[in-house]
């Protein structure tokens, strides 16, 4: 069975993700969403369990997708699943720069492990989480560029951030 692993921070999920999802789900047998405990971003505006939450309301209509959570390395993670390859979207080049060093990295821990990419829907090369929570502080509308089913914990969560 073909088994891929896209991870991500996931600050919140996004359609840019969720695009990249549904086509990995379309070539592999089964597709592990895994949301990482980014150490190196230290305030995430939500929590891992919030987050798994999320994902999982938004994959939910693709039945051979799971969501799954680490704290660890990646490389480290999907030696749990031998043969499983990492899948990520690639927006821009400066995406691929910074891509193409987590690969090599990640190689250097577990060897036997590849990564593949797949190029962004045109329609969300601008798109990020990053964009998405700054929209949100500013109160914008986010409609088509997060799942519809979660803009309204995404903007309660912005009016909480707001409060701080
Ligand atoms: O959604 P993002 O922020 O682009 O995802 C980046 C992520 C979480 C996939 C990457 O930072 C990662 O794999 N983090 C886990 C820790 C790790 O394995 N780092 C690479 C070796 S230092």
């Amino acid at each position: 069975m073909s088994i891929a692993i896209c991870p991500g921070s996931f600050d919140p999920i996004t359609l840019g993700h969720l695009n990249i999802i549904r086509r990995t789900s379309r070539i592999f047998d089964k597709v592990i969403v895994c949301i990482m405990n980014n150490a190196m971003k230290p305030s995430p505006m939500f929590t891992v369990g919030e987050k798994v939450d999320m994902v999982r309301r938004a994959v939910s209509r693709y039945p051979n997708v799971e969501v799954d959570s680490s704290s660890g390395l990646l490389a480290e993670y999907a030696r749990q699943y031998p043969g499983a390859v990492i899948v990520k979207g690639l927006r821009a080049a400066s995406d691929f720069e910074y891509e193409f060093q987590m690969n090599l990295i990640n190689k250097k821990i577990n060897p036997d492990l590849e990564t593949m990419f797949l190029t962004a829907s045109g329609k969300y090369t601008f798109l990020s989480s990053s964009v998405v929570r700054e929209m949100a502080m500013y109160g914008a509308d986010l409609t088509g560029l997060v799942p519809s089913e979660l803009i309204e914990e995404i903007e309660e969560k912005a009016r909480q951030w707001r409060k701080k």
